[in-house]
């Protein structure tokens, strides 16, 4: 049966009528003020090279990924976020290198303030890009890893990361009260105006898989299920985030992001923090494989992903897809 007009006072629809319209309507935006670039890092100079694993995407040599930094800003990136992949053969059980002041990341933390001042630099603190066994902290005999001596490592490599001038420090580790102890530091030693953007919630994933190959590092035992959120897991997600704001973080992340949407969602309703997402290395790979098979458009589905996870209150996402939005919005 067809329903008469006088039946049917509501039509959704008419707020659909055309374009114009549509933006009216429109309750959430995506620009590229909201995004976060992560950009990969090697060794030597005039260097850039494709990763298998994350069709499009690239690590550059300092130089080079200045010149990115730069492009990408200029198209109204606020921020990027480092990543290293350094020669095994400077990698060691406690993962040194991290908090070398000539490493990769302090080199290109210095260039990146001299050259493009602006730009919020946020580097990722762990140490499974500087460990022989690609943990995120220090194994002991037992092969568990060891939280308080974590600590005092990432202590070291933040300061070190803070004092090249580093905006933004993101603890990736899942180390219990790391938040506090690199607040402490970093207020101790002078930077008071260092942020801290904390992984609150970051699960163990197996969407993780292709950034391993970019930043060139393999578990060489276990897993990372004693450190990272079970995936199962909601209610600890919202108690890792409040144990972080009142240890000190300026900003949450939750990592993956379209998995947990509704992670997101509730945190963002539990702090009054700025929240955001990363919307990670497998997610990206994913699409991009779809796209290569000719079995979706790469450049929709990205949008339509990033745009769900700000719908579902992400005032932020650290995304891989920054040129395949940027060409869209444009
Ligand atoms: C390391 C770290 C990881 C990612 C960001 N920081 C990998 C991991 O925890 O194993 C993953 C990012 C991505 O998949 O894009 N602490």
């Amino acid at each position: 049966m067809v329903l008469t007009t006088f039946e049917m006072l509501k039509r959704p629809r008419r707020n659909r009528l055309k374009a114009s319209i549509r933006h009216l309507a429109q309750e959430c935006t995506l620009t590229a003020n909201d995004l976060v670039a992560p950009l990969f890092l090697i060794p030597g100079e005039k260097k850039r090279e494709l990763i298998d694993e994350m069709p499009g995407i690239e690590r550059y040599s300092v130089d080079c990924l200045v010149k990115e930094a730069e492009i990408l800003h200029a198209q109204g990136i606020p921020a990027i976020d480092l990543f290293p992949a350094i020669d095994p053969f400077i990698k060691d059980h406690e993962g040194s290198e991290a908090w070398n002041p000539q490493g990769l990341v302090p080199t290109a933390i210095r260039e990146l303030k001299q050259e493009v001042p602006s730009m919020c630099v946020i580097a990722d603190i762990a140490l499974d890009p500087y460990t022989s066994h690609g943990h995120d902290g220090i194994v002991n005999d037992r092969e568990e890893v060891d939280n308080d001596l974590t600590l005092e490592a990432l202590v070291r490599q933040s300061l070190v990361y803070a004092d090249a001038g580093c905006d933004i420090l993101a603890p990736s580790d899942m180390m219990d009260g790391r938040v506090k102890v690199i607040r402490e530091a970093l207020d101790s030693h002078g930077f008071q105006n260092v942020g801290i953007l904390s992984y609150c919630a970051k699960y163990a994933s197996a969407f993780y898989a292709p950034f391993r190959g970019a930043i060139q590092t393999n578990l060489a035992f276990g897993d990372k299920a004693t450190y990272q959120m079970n995936p199962s897991n909601i209610r600890e997600a919202i108690r890792e985030a409040l144990l972080d704001e009142e240890e000190g973080a300026d900003m949450l992340m939750v990592k993956p992001a379209l998995p947990y949407l509704d992670v997101i969602s509730k945190i963002k309703e539990k702090t009054t923090l700025p929240v955001g997402a990363y919307h990670v290395s497998g997610e990206y790979a994913m699409i991009m494989a779809a796209h290569e098979k000719g079995l979706l458009d790469a450049q929709k589905t990205l949008f339509e992903s990033l745009i769900g996870i700000k719908r579902a209150g992400a005032d932020f996402i650290f995304t891989y897809a920054i040129n395949q939005i940027l060409d869209l919005l444009n």
